[in-house]
């Protein structure tokens, strides 16, 4: 019997100095899209997958990320008092509920797949979900189905193992994990293979590993035996490629659109995208994008 995805965990204890002096003293995680910290939306996608609960693993100077998960008690007291209904609603509706959120914090910047082992106690004995704040997605036009989504339904159709994947051109596969795959359905395929940041002109593919993932908790101990990889750091890919030993791995391509907001290119594209679909403010601001591009 293939066990539910209830948990997903949020490596969130990256330093941010691709945008610092934005990141200096808020974390990366809160910097926002349209009306919402980058991390408020990668939760809302885990929640629309069926998310029951929610690991964060966090590091130093990270405290507003709890501080956003929680309650505050003086302002919605105010909002409720003053009649802003629709603010108090949009603060409150995506609140976890009590009980169902852990922060647990990486003490030292080892790597992604340190981070995940950081998680160990909290995941337990079941299959998981990684969602990588870094990366926000979007569903394709009139489907509510974000890329974890995707990836749910996936592994509701293959068990085992599942990671998501996007073209990127051959030029870009170096800054990423990169993926061999094997018998193909179009929607999702077998992979084959992977490799953690392949030097240019040597990646096996141009699909690239996109940040959602569905991974089995033998995972756990592999990470605890690696050791370093690429970059000198404890790769989650060399835990998978590990993993994959034993069990499959599938991969899902993703219908709809990613915005990799490690990037200021990325981040200002998904601030972009993001305000032409909110209904309050798309039409104006399509009328100052054009003026503004002449
Ligand atoms: C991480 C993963 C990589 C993946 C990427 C997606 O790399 O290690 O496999 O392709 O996220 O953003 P990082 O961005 O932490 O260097």
């Amino acid at each position: 019997m293939i066990k539910r995805i209830r948990k997903a965990v949020f490596p969130v204890a990256g330093l941010g100095t691709r945008f610092l002096p934005a990141t200096k003293a808020v974390p990366k995680e809160m910097l926002n899209i349209v009306d919402r910290p980058i991390l408020q939306h990668v939760v809302e996608e885990a929640i629309e997958a069926g998310i029951e609960h929610f690991c964060f693993v966090t590091g130093r100077n990270k405290g507003v990320i709890e501080d956003h998960f929680d309650m505050s008690y003086e302002l919605e007291d105010t909002l409720k008092r003053r009649g802003k209904n629709k603010e108090h609603a949009a603060m409150t509706a995506m609140l976890p509920a009590a009980g169902a959120t852990s922060f647990t914090r990486q003490q030292a910047p080892l790597g992604l797949g340190h981070a995940i082992w950081c998680a160990r106690e909290i995941i337990g004995d079941e299959p998981f979900a990684v969602l990588l704040p870094d990366m926000i997605t979007m569903s394709a036009k009139g489907s509510q189905r974000r890329c974890m989504k995707q990836c749910v339904e996936a592994y509701g159709q293959h068990g085992g193992n599942i990671i998501a994947v996007e073209t990127v051109p051959p030029a870009d596969t170096h800054k990423y994990g990169v993926v061999s795959i094997g018998a193909d359905n179009g929607h999702s395929f077998e992979i084959t293979g992977m490799v953690e940041k392949p030097p240019q002109g040597t990646a096996p593919s141009n699909l690239i590993i996109s940040g959602r993932y569905i991974l089995q908790p033998e995972i756990f101990e592999l990470l605890g035996a690696v050791g370093t990889g690429a970059g000198g750091e404890i790769q989650l890919t060399d835990g998978m490629k590990a993993l994959a030993a034993k069990q499959e791995f599938h991969g899902v391509r993703f219908d709809g659109r990613t915005f990799d907001c490690g990037s200021k290119l990325g981040f200002l594209s998904a601030n972009v995208a993001f305000a032409l679909e909110d209904a309050d403010i798309a039409d104006a601001f399509r009328a100052e994008l054009k003026g503004a591009l002449g």
